[in-house]
């Protein structure tokens, strides 16, 4: 190893010392580091490895699962599961909660993951990524649903991989975010982005657009804004930027800026939102507040929403702070009745009569 470079395990054993989880957390994510080396590995490999297109199967939400869902889904817990350090593992890819097998130790931990985000871009060599969440089981034995469904503020640590020209992991245990790139020579992860911040401000959003029809007023007048640039109410140009992989919008935001918004709409009225809580929303929720961010439904903040299904999905909002306050502001002016299309100066100042158009 060259001298002076901080490896993941030396960070992480560091960084929990002395505390409550101490080495059991730090062995946890060690083990969930050799499945994302396993998962960046498949990835690499494209079309040479046969790991690319579908199974023909799909998942509890009706999506088609291709060859590397699964994998993955299979890497993350064949690494984590014979350790004695989870009680369980939940993931987007199961229907219900995996149970160990018989023979291992149950520990402290339920590791919740979506072990391949973004995999509509697997086949077309765009970034995808793995996002997990470990939360304290607190009892003795297996978990029931139950028992995973805490509200975010509760993860004890939280991280995603970006399997991108270079692989990296970004992840939080509540002090900072922290960024580390894979050193294929050497096998290992080594911090090369320590304490990321996410600055307050900034001129660049995502989000996938052609859903603009089926968004809320408040997401549209945010967007309308942004559109209009120089010549609108914000009187500055900004940037669009969409990849279809949530970890790779997000990593972005966390190198240099931005929001990211999947809010919800009236596509599918039953789907409060396309992302998943527990597994999406909630640890990229931690790690963007880890960094100063702010991550938001619109309404309130994700990581004090309490969940009530293993895959339920949620509106998303987050980045740079500044950026989502506003987001909400717009929200509660809508729910307040205070921004209604037609409520121009004119009929502001004239409480008569946007009054009686508000009835
Ligand atoms: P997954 O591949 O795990 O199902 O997640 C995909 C998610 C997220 O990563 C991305 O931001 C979003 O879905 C893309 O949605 P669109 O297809 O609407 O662009
Ligand atoms: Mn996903
Ligand atoms: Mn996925």
């Amino acid at each position: 190893m060259q001298q002076g470079r901080t490896t993941i395990s030396k960070f992480l054993i560091e960084q929990l010392r002395g505390s409550e989880d101490q080495s059991d957390l730090a062995a946890l994510l060690i083990d969930v580091t050799a499945a994302v080396k396993a998962i960046a590995s498949m990835t690499a490999k494209g079309a040479l490895g046969g790991f690319l297109g579908s199974l023909g199967t799909e998942n509890v939400q009706g999506e088609t699962q291709k060859k590397l869902d699964v994998l993955s889904n299979d890497a993350m817990i064949q690494a984590c599961e014979w350790g004695g350090l989870v009680a369980g593992m939940a993931s987007e890819e199961m229907d219900d909660p995996y149970m160990l097998a018989k023979e291992f130790e149950r520990g402290p931990y339920l590791l919740v993951f979506d072990p391949l985000d973004g995999s509509s871009n697997i086949d077309v060599n765009v970034s995808v990524g793995t996002i997990f969440s470990v939360l304290r089981h607190g009892k003795i034995g297996d978990p029931t649903v139950a028992d995973y469904l805490r509200p975010g503020v509760e993860q004890v640590a939280a991280g995603y991989a970006i399997y991108g020209p270079s692989t990296m992991m970004v992840l939080t245990v509540g002090k900072g975010t922290h960024g580390f790139t894979l050193d294929r020579e050497i096998g290992n992860f080594i911090l090369t982005h320590p304490d990321l911040q996410i600055p307050a401000d900034t001129a660049e959003y995502a989000i996938n657009s052609s859903n603009e029809r089926f968004w809320e007023p408040p997401v549209q007048r945010y967007v309308a804004e942004c559109k209009a640039g120089k010549t609108g109410d914000r009187g500055r140009d900004f940037n669009t930027r969409w990849i279809a992989s949530m970890v790779a919008d997000v990593h972005r935001i966390l190198m240099r800026g931005g929001i990211f918004m999947y809010p919800k709409d009236a596509k599918d009225p039953s789907k409060p939102g396309r992302l998943r809580l527990m597994y999406e929303a909630n640890p990229i929720a931690f790690i963007i507040e880890q960094a100063g961010g702010a991550a938001s439904t619109g309404r309130g903040r994700i990581l004090t929403v309490q969940p009530t299904s293993l895959h339920q999905r949620v509106p998303v909002m987050l980045g740079s702070r500044n950026e989502i306050e506003r987001l909400e502001r717009y929200h509660r002016e809508y729910d307040s009745g205070e921004d209604k299309p037609f409520a121009s100066p004119l009929f502001k100042d004239r409480s008569l009569y946007s009054d009686d158009l508000r009835a």
